[in-house]
């Protein structure tokens, strides 16, 4: 029960590794707000939680809208009266995501805007919401998740989601500088590929492997925890040794 009582907010909660993380809080005690563009299944999804006996609410917010982002900032602190994690899960390839298999050079506008938009505005948006709420409390702890396309570069369908997540280190970095004075921290975890679809076992790693979405979610988890006290402003690769390169 490391986060018993703890309050977080999931961002992406409806599927995947948000989802997960947002499963995991839970049985360790969080009361956890999931939100995600997706209604249905995000409302499912909070609704199975409660079913379970945990403690969680639900909020249909796309987070390229600001407003959206604050309501649910604003649900979260009427529910619960604080905020104590913000991980923000909501992200993909625009080339994938949005169906488009054009090139960058040829990608319409609209997609490019989806990739910078969900992937970086959406984790500056939801960090801005509840910065302050961490700062008047002195506590909190910000992840976000980047990806190792972000260190190394993305193909065609992942040229604006690779400049996106290489933002979040930035991002990442700026957070840990502002709340540091206050004890607010705030990490960027950069994944290779996990398994949250099969595709992904196609991406190379030194290990041979893809990551069970659970290791992701353990080390987001650690650094959610007490035991990550002196841990602010890094990225995690987390990524079977893709890094290395080779490939
Ligand atoms: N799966 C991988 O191999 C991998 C690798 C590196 C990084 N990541 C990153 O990890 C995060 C989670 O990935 P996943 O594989 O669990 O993905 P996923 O597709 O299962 O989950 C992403 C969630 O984001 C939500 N979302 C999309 N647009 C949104 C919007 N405008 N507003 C709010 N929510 C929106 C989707 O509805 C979905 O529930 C993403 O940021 C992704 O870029 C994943």
């Amino acid at each position: 029960m490391r986060f018993k009582d703890k309050v977080a907010i999931v961002t992406g909660a409806a599927s995947g590794m948000g989802l997960l993380c947002a499963e995991n809080l839970v049985s360790e005690g969080a009361k956890v707000a999931l939100t995600d563009v997706n209604r249905d299944a995000v409302e499912a999804a909070g609704a199975r939680l409660r079913g379970d006996g945990g403690d969680a609410i639900a909020v249909a917010v796309d987070v390229r809208e600001y407003g959206q982002v604050q309501n649910a900032a604003d649900a979260t602190l009427n529910a619960y009266g604080r905020i104590d994690l913000l991980l923000n899960f909501a992200g993909g390839a625009e080339g994938r995501m949005r169906n488009c298999p054009a090139p960058f050079h040829e990608m319409p506008i609209e997609v490019i805007d989806w990739g910078l938009d969900v992937n970086l505005k959406g984790a500056v948006y939801f960090s801005r919401a509840v910065l302050g709420t961490m700062i008047r409390q002195r506590s909190g702890v910000i992840i976000t998740l980047g990806s190792v396309t972000g260190t190394e570069g993305g193909g065609p369908g992942a040229v604006n989601y690779s400049a996106a997540k290489s933002g979040l280190i930035g991002l990442t970095k700026s957070l840990a500088c502002c709340g540091a004075p206050y004890g607010v921290r705030a990490c960027c975890v950069s994944p290779g590929p996990v398994l949250t679809r099969p595709a992904m076992a196609m991406m190379a790693t030194r290990l041979g492997r893809a990551a069970q979405p659970q290791e992701v979610v353990d080390l987001i988890l650690y650094l959610c925890s007490d035991k990550a006290a002196f841990i602010t402003g890094t990225n995690y690769l987390i990524d079977g040794g893709r890094s290395c390169g080779g490939f």
